[in-house]
């Protein structure tokens, strides 16, 4: 059974109203980085980075899964082998669409961790300064996302999934931010066959066995359909 493993990033989520980060109109156009996705800035205004966040969960808690996503879960529902989606965005709509055992490299907006004793538990819709942990009452609680600067999530059951892989796709990232962009590299390491649906060439494409341009609601439906279409070759095994 050939195992696909995926990586998404803004850009599946572009089309569901969702801003990309490093587009024209994207986020790190109106915001710094350093002051709203770095531990410091958390330190230095936590205020600041809360608001930033509150407003994000609200456009994600009103967002619909695209025919992108749906198109994924799709896959993981009728592809005979294993299908992981390992995702960067904090938005919920692969689960939306239908997707299942997503793994959240840079964490979530659902979730709220404790700063001081690693408690997690479901983010309230607007978070605030001092935030008290459910747990152990400190008023560290802090968005679970990762911000840079910090270890993103499951990286070792990731790199387990990469050095299986038989295909390697990514989707609407910009090859921009690592660990993510080398996730090519360990997937070709392996042997597997990668392929990038993304609008624009990302910085990484040159990489890739395979690069198809447009917009995540065409490509990725189409590109499912086609390995649907073969999927008695999966079954004949690597
Ligand atoms: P970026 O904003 O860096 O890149 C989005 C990519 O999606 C770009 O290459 C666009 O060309 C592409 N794109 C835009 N609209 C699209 C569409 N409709 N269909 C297909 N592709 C489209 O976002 P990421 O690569 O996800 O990290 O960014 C990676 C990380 O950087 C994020 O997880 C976040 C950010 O800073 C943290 O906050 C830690």
């Amino acid at each position: 059974m050939k195992k696909i493993v995926i990586l998404t990033g803004a850009g599946i989520s572009a089309e569901s109203g969702l801003g990309t980060f490093r587009d024209a109109d994207g986020l790190w156009a109106q915001h710094r980085i350093e002051d709203v996705a770095t531990p410091e800035g958390f330190v230095r205004n936590p205020d600041l980075v809360h608001r930033f966040y509150n407003a994000r969960r609200v456009q994600a808690a009103q967002a619909q899964p695209n025919a992108a996503h749906h198109a994924l879960a799709r896959l993981q529902a009728e592809w005979p082998g294993p299908v992981v989606i390992v995702t960067q965005n904090v938005d919920s709509l692969h689960e939306a669409g239908g997707a299942r055992d997503v793994i959240h490299m840079h964490g979530t907006l659902s979730g709220a961790l404790c700063w001081a004793c690693g408690h997690r538990w479901t983010a309230p819709d607007a978070m605030r300064s001092g935030e008290p942990c459910p747990a152990c009452r400190a008023p560290t609680g802090r968005p679970d996302v990762v911000w840079f600067g910090e270890m993103p999530y499951h990286m070792s059951e990731i790199s387990d999934h990469l050095a299986t892989a038989d295909l390697f796709a990514a989707i609407g990232t910009s090859g921009q931010v690592y660990p993510a962009a080398a996730f090519v590299f360990e997937a070709a390491a392996a042997g597997a066959h990668t392929v990038e649906l993304n609008l624009d060439a990302s910085d990484v494409a040159s990489d890739f066995d395979e690069v198809r341009q447009g917009p995540a609601t065409r490509l990725v439906p189409d590109w499912v359909a086609q390995l649907l279409a073969r999927r008695s070759d999966a079954q004949a095994g690597p």
